[in-house]
């Protein structure tokens, strides 16, 4: 989890939706990663879910009411609206993002909400019908031009039985949208950061493929610390097991061809490149147009280099344009990576050992090097995937004006 999250004082608000009761599991995640927890759930949502499971799980009082008696004074709402890192409402109903939009404070949470300069997010939970009216997209953009983080629904089958918007999002993507939140340092607000990520799929015949163990997991890293800090974030994957962050631009691809072709889409607008893709050395050269029979003869593919996309975008750069590679590698680690540095034209480029049980695909951990040209080589040792976004961001120099500089 996020160290992020840990000592901060989160209000999670629970209104009266069927997905009320996965406000638990929410709150589960958030106490787990050392947030103060206070669940405050509006009348309607004590309808669906209980005071007292909210009690256990966070293991702090919960405000059920303005007047509760015996409501001490360090949780009175003007108290907590100042003191409280964040706020989450999840899931929130049409009513309080309409009560929201429109400043009424007729309950404790409405009331608190009114009162707080904390980052707030909404996750919605609602009929599609409800959720696509203009009334409520219209209450959505008004809060949403007002600063408040917006993360989800999702689509799909809907308890009242409709299918389309309107369900409750994960919650991990819940929690990474906090994670951004509580984040205010924005030194890449208006900037683009565009990153590869995940392995291709490079077709054989119409069935079959050649591919590699690429989990994604380094490139949404470097997706959420990216959205952390403020950048607007375009990532083109290649098959990946590891879904994305919300709220980032995606476009998926299965070929090394596709992911060059929509990586030059995106280039020119952005500040800073990121190759974190394994991105599949050789492609057959003709792919069969029916699927190869089986038979006892031999099969022989012939293969032939695919085109590398960190030394094609780099070789264009422009002097206010950053490009950042990964080197996964088995054995000379650093020399092999500064040979790529320079073959590449990368402003940096981060070696890692990958083969070992604890750093390379697939892995949440990385064995790994930070290289620019004619500077020392910087080693990190092992740690998180997250914790190494954050210093390949650190890296680039990032200063308050949202100039980078490698
Ligand atoms: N890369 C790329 N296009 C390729 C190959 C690699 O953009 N066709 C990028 C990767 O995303 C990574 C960097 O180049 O940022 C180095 O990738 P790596 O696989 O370590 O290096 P290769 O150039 O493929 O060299 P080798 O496989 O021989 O180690």
């Amino acid at each position: 989890m996020h160290p992020d999250l840990a000592n901060r004082e989160i209000i999670l608000g629970v209104t009266g939706s069927i997905a009320a009761y996965k406000a638990c599991e929410i709150a589960s995640r958030l106490t787990e990663a050392g947030a103060t927890v206070r669940a405050a759930l509006t009348q309607s949502a004590q309808e669906f879910v209980g005071a007292v499971s909210f009690e256990g799980i966070t293991g702090n009082c919960v405000i059920t009411s303005m007047f509760d008696p015996g409501l001490n004074p360090e949780i009175e709402h003007i108290a907590l609206a100042k003191r409280a890192s964040a706020f989450l409402i999840a899931p929130a109903t049409a009513n309080i993002i309409a009560k929201m939009a429109h400043g009424l404070a007729d309950d404790w949470l409405s009331t608190t909400l009114l009162a707080t300069r904390a980052p707030i997010v909404i996750a919605p939970a609602m009929n599609t019908q409800m959720y696509t009216h203009v009334a409520t997209q219209e209450n959505i953009a008004t809060l949403k031009a007002r600063g408040c983080i917006f993360v989800g629904p999702d689509a799909g089958q809907l308890a009242c039985g409709d299918v389309g918007a309107g369900r409750l999002i994960e919650t991990p993507a819940i929690l990474e949208a906090l994670v951004c939140a509580l984040h205010v340092d924005k030194p890449l607000r208006g900037k683009k950061v565009l990153i590869t990520s995940g392995g291709n799929h490079e077709p054989i015949d119409p069935v079959r493929f050649i591919g590699n163990r690429s989990s994604g997991k380094m490139g949404h890293a470097l997706a959420l610390e990216a959205l952390r800090l403020g950048a607007e974030v375009t990532v083109v994957t290649g098959p990946h097991r590891v879904p994305l962050p919300h709220g980032v631009e995606t476009v998926e691809v299965e070929t090394a061809h596709e992911m060059l072709e929509a990586v030059e889409a995106h280039f020119e607008d952005c500040a800073v490149f990121i190759g974190a893709a394994a991105v599949a050395d050789y492609r057959v050269e003709r792919p069969a147009l029916d699927k190869h029979k089986h038979s006892d003869a031999m099969l022989t593919l012939s293969l032939v280099p695919n085109p590398d996309i960190a030394a094609s975008v780099s070789l264009r750069k422009r002097p206010d344009q950053i490009t950042v590679g990964f080197a996964a590698e088995t054995s000379h680690i650093t020399e092999h990576a500064q040979d790529k540095l320079k073959r590449k034209h990368l402003d940096l480029i981060v070696a890692n050992e990958v083969g070992v049980a604890e750093s390379g695909f697939g892995t949440d951990t990385d064995r790994a090097w930070l290289i620019k040209a004619n500077e020392a080589v910087v080693d990190l040792g092992l740690l998180a995937k997250t914790e190494l976004a954050q210093a390949v961001f650190s890296a680039l120099a990032l200063n308050g004006t949202g100039s980078l500089k490698a």
